[in-house]
């Protein structure tokens, strides 16, 4: 589905992640998981192409999409819903959709959006709202609804649970399920360990940049090795 070989990214000299490889499983969710400044973000921002490859490839599918713009990685399938949401703030969460679906033809717009409602039914009560004035749960539903107004084959998220409110967390996750047995495949970031566990089908853990394990979730669970400021579960 996604196979990054030997990725390396990072910021001037600075390397934010290293000779990393990870392959993503269609249909299956992979939960990426480290410390804070681990490179979990610049991982996911290096896949959709906003941070660029300083080493390595990134394939998707058959093609290696490692020298396309982001904008082309979206028309191959991969969407993000990246670090800090990124929302047109001033825009209504309509406009905040189209923007999400601009490389499919207008026409289509009210299907795909129909769409996000029905996974997140607040969305459309909330439709012509100025995104801005939204909650954080409502938010948090607009940045993956815009990413998902793409179609995407992969849907990678950045601290889905951060500041939310648990109901509104159980949301999302039911989601992410959703959208996963309808066979994308996802890629999740998030802090709060137990509930990636919780979801995740694969589990890769970075530290300082480098890959320091990856498996089943299941062999995370009972690998001991695993400390518990990665997992939380002892
Ligand atoms: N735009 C940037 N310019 C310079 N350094 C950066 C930039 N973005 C991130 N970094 C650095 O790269 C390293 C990895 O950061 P990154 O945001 O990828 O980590 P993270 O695992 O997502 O952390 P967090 O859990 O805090 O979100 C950190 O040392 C960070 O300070
Ligand atoms: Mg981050």
């Amino acid at each position: 589905m996604l196979r990054i070989d030997n990725l390396t990214c990072g910021y001037g000299s600075f390397l934010a992640m290293s000779d990393l490889s990870l392959t993503l499983r269609p249909g299956t969710i992979t939960g990426l998981l480290g410390a804070n400044g681990a490179g979990k973000s610049s991982t996911l921002m290096c896949i959709a192409g906003h941070v660029a490859a300083k080493a390595g490839q990134v394939y998707f599918g058959e093609r290696d999409v490692t020298g396309l713009t982001p904008t082309e990685r979206v028309r191959q399938g991969i969407a993000i819903s990246p670090e800090g949401r990124r929302l047109f703030k001033d825009l209504t969460v309509e406009d905040n959709l189209r923007v999400g679906g601009l490389i499919h033809p207008a026409a289509e717009f009210k299907r795909d959006r129909d769409r996000v409602i029905d996974l997140f039914p607040r969305l459309g009560e909330r439709i012509t709202s100025i995104a801005g004035n939204l909650s954080g749960g409502e938010q948090q539903m607009l940045a993956i609804g815009r990413a998902l107004m793409a179609r995407p084959q992969l849907m990678m998220i950045d601290e889905l649970s951060l500041g939310l409110m648990p109901k509104v967390i159980d949301l999302c996750y039911r989601a992410l399920l959703t959208l996963r047995d309808e066979g994308m495949t996802i890629l999740l970031v998030e802090q709060n360990t137990d509930r990636v566990m919780g979801v995740a089908d694969d589990i890769c853990v970075l530290e300082s940049g480098r890959r320091v394990w990856s498996g089943s979730a299941a062999a995370a669970r009972n690998d001991p090795t695993l400390s518990a400021a990665f997992l939380g579960l002892h």
